[in-house]
Parts: C-alpha cells; sequence; structure tokens
C-alpha cells in the first residue's frame, strides 16, 4: 500500500494516548505523540504488517495500491458494544428528547423483544450492525449478551457473537428480570450458576451493569469472581448513571475495563491511575442521552489509560459510530484529536489485553482503515461525514 508523495499522511505506529506519560503532555498530544509518517508506505504481508515507514525507503513489494494521499489508520477497536438484540426503542429515545431521563428499566423492553425473536433475526441484527461498523473502519468489536436473561437466552446470544468476534461478552447480570423482581438474590445464583456454565464456553468475558437499579458491589462481586473462577477475563459497567462502587470495584478485581466513568470521585480516579485499568469512555451515550459528558482530561491528566467505544445498544446510544466518538472526544470532552484517534484504537486495544492490533507497526494485524481526507485531524474536523473509503481487517478489504 502506498501512498501519494504531495499529500501523503498515515498516522498510528507508534501511537500514545495517555498526555503526561512522556512525548503526549497534558493536553499537548500532537502528531508525533500518535506516531504520524507522511508520505508513507505500509507492507502488508499475508494478514500483517510487515514493514512501515517513509514511502521512499518501502522495499520492493509483490503488488501496490496507491491510496492517492489519504490518510491511513489503525482500523478502531470498538471495545464495548450490545449488539444481539431485536426491535429498537425509538420512542423511549423521543421521549427522552423532551424531558423523560434515562434510566436502566429500558433494557427489559429489549430484553422481551430479543427472547421472542429467531436465531435467525438476531444473527442478521448483529451482521447488519458488524457491517455497518466495518464500513467506518471498526476492525475489532466486542459484542456483550446481555438482552437474553436466561441460560437459554445468553448462551444463545453469545454463540452467535462468536461467529462475529473472538471478543465475547457475558453481560447476564445486565439487569434483574421481571420474573425475579422478587427475589434478585435468586437471579444471582443463577447468573452465577446455571447460566454462566451455559454461557462460558461461548464468552472470553464477563461483566455486570453496577449501578443503582442494577446490581449493587456485593452482588457485582459474586458474579465477576465466578466468571473469572471459570477463566473469564473482567470488564464492568461503571458509574454510569451516578456515583458508585463500580470503578473501585474494577479496581479491586483487576478488571481489563471500567466503561462509563461519568460519574468519579478522586478516589475513583486514583484507583484506576494506580490499578492500570483502562476507563472506558462512551460519548455517544451522553449525546444520546442528553447527560454531562465523563472528563476525559482529568483521567489522561492523572495518567489513566483511556479507550473510547461506541456502546452501540438499542437504548443508551443507538450508533456504531467510532468517528463520531472521535469528533465528540474532541469537541466535547477536550481529547485532542491525537488522543482520541490513540484512544480509539490503540486504547480498545488496551481495553481487550490485546498487543497484536489497534496500532500500525510490523508483526501486528494488517487492520486500517483509508479516510477521504489527507490527515486523521478530519475525523474530528469533519464531524458526521463518512470519510472511511475502505477498511482492511488481516490485510484483505471488508
Ligand atoms: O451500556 N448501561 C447498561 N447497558 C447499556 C444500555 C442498554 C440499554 O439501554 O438497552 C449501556 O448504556
Ligand atoms: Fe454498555
Amino acid at each position: 500500500v502506498t501512498n501519494d508523495p504531495e499529500r501523503g499522511a498515515l498516522p498510528g505506529g507508534s501511537a500514545r494516548g495517555r498526555a503526561g506519560s512522556g512525548g503526549a503532555g497534558s493536553g499537548g498530544a500532537d502528531d508525533a505523540a500518535v506516531g504520524e509518517i507522511r508520505d508513507a508506505a505500509v507492507v502488508i504481508e499475508g494478514s500483517r504488517f510487515a514493514w512501515v515507514g517513509s514511502r521512499r525507503d518501502a522495499p520492493a513489494a509483490d503488488s501496490s495500491l496507491d491510496l492517492g494521499g489519504r490518510a491511513v489508520i489503525p482500523g478502531f477497536v470498538d471495545s464495548h458494544s450490545h449488539l444481539v438484540f431485536a426491535g429498537d426503542r425509538a420512542e423511549e429515545f423521543a421521549a427522552r428528547m423532551t424531558g423523560t431521563p434515562y434510566s436502566a428499566g429500558g433494557i427489559r423492553t429489549t430484553v422481551a423483544a430479543t427472547r421472542a425473536a429467531s436465531d435467525e433475526q438476531l444473527r442478521a441484527n448483529v451482521a447488519r450492525l458488524v457491517t455497518e461498523m466495518r464500513r467506518q473502519g471498526t476492525t475489532t468489536v466486542e459484542i456483550k449478551s446481555g438482552y437474553g436473561l436466561t441460560s437459554v437466552d445468553e448462551s444463545r446470544a453469545l454463540a452467535i457473537a462468536s461467529e462475529f468476534t473472538d471478543e465475547t461478552t457475558y453481560l447476564g447480570a445486565h439487569v434483574v428480570p421481571p420474573e425475579f423482581a422478587d427475589d434478585p438474590a435468586a437471579y444471582v445464583s443463577l447468573v452465577t450458576g446455571p447460566m454462566l456454565d451455559a454461557a462460558a464456553g461461548h464468552a472470553k468475558w464477563v461483566d455486570v451493569f453496577v449501578e443503582r437499579g442494577a446490581f449493587d458491589a456485593d452482588q457485582a462481586r459474586a458474579i465477576l469472581t465466578s466468571g473469572a473462577a471459570k477463566g473469564l477475563g473482567l470488564r464492568v459497567h461503571a458509574n454510569q448513571l451516578g456515583f458508585g462502587p463500580g470503578v473501585q470495584l474494577a479496581c479491586e478485581l483487576g478488571a481489563a475495563a471500567a466503561d462509563h466513568c461519568t460519574h468519579l470521585s478522586d478516589l475513583d480516579v486514583d484507583a484506576l491511575a494506580s490499578s492500570g485499568v483502562v476507563a472506558g469512555l462512551l460519548p455517544t451515550v451522553e449525546f444520546s442521552t442528553r447527560s454531562p459528558y465523563p472528563d476525559a482530561r482529568r483521567l489522561i491528566d492523572a495518567g489513566v489509560t483511556v479507550a473510547l467505544a461506541s456502546d452501540c445498544n438499542p437504548g443508551s446510544c443507538y450508533s456504531s459510530s467510532m468517528p463520531l466518538c472521535i469528533a465528540l472526544a474532541v469537541r466535547e470532552m477536550h481529547m485532542t484529536p491525537a488522543e482520541a484517534l490513540w484512544s480509539a484504537t490503540a486504547g480498545g486495544a488496551a481495553s481487550l489485553r490485546r498487543t497484536d492490533i489497534g496500532c500500525i507497526a510490523p508483526g501486528t494485524r494488517a487492520d486500517l482503515a483509508v479516510l477521504d481526507a489527507p490527515t486523521y485531524l478530519h475525523l474530528a474536523y469533519r464531524p458526521g461525514v463518512p470519510l472511511v473509503t475502505q477498511t482492511f481487517i488481516a490485510g484483505r478489504p471488508v
């Protein structure tokens, strides 16, 4: 893949998004911080990058593709989504825009629709959304269950998700379903027992929605530790709708990610910084729920590793767009364009504890998005414009 000499730009490589940890500085991440190479070329062998550098120095290749000076970025790593569902909640969204606040209760509407759907309907919905994501440059996506909430429905959601990604997450603890409303403890026993047994074979991760109206710290600790005992990695929906114990629990248990992080105390920020738990920020949720955005600068300046993800789901945010996440992170959350690009690629990889994706470097998987723009800055500079013209996964166009 070869870029045009006049306008070429290839951000990627040794990108960094942790301001304060070296070159990025507090709020000062720039093109150098993201590892941009102008007039660049990459060589792909099989599914991996074999060489990255200046076009002038590129080794000979069997075939080449001239991208005409377009910017090339690592494919987006979307570390948080809920794609296995049926129906939508457009009316709930409309009501929210006239003042009804978002609450976890809407999840039960989607649970009823998902239980009633066939495998084919659920599979088609995931396929449609994964296609939509790829068109927007996403090359890795984590997909959660969480709209089945029976052993059969959670395990079939994960089996379907695993047809599309290796990054599958068991979220039996999304909310307590209506049939257990009078006995939440019995539901936690199901989630930590037979449902986990049914789901674990299809899941890499376990997640809990720690929130008032969902699960408290003790319930969540039981669910996460039972998942860990089955070999699952830990993720947490933490501190989304209010202050709470989610972040502290994620740090105590060594989770890979604490996602949302909208309402954080100073102790929460300190715990994230010292534990290395990745804070997943999901700005399209705040956009779609008309809520205050998380304080990305406070986290980055404290040395917390930040990932940006879509949280695509039918309730709090029905957007699959990582470019929109970047635009919001820059415009509304004061991340620099370089920090936002890093968090949407390498940050997502860190959240999934992956080192083989999220940057353009020899040996990593050849996942790329080609932008119809001369530089990645246009992702934030041209919000809402479909700039991704081509997406490559493992060296192949998709
Ligand atoms: O991450 N917060 C919990 N779960 C999703 C929303 C799910 C829904 O509203 O259907 C989220 O925002
Ligand atoms: Fe979520």
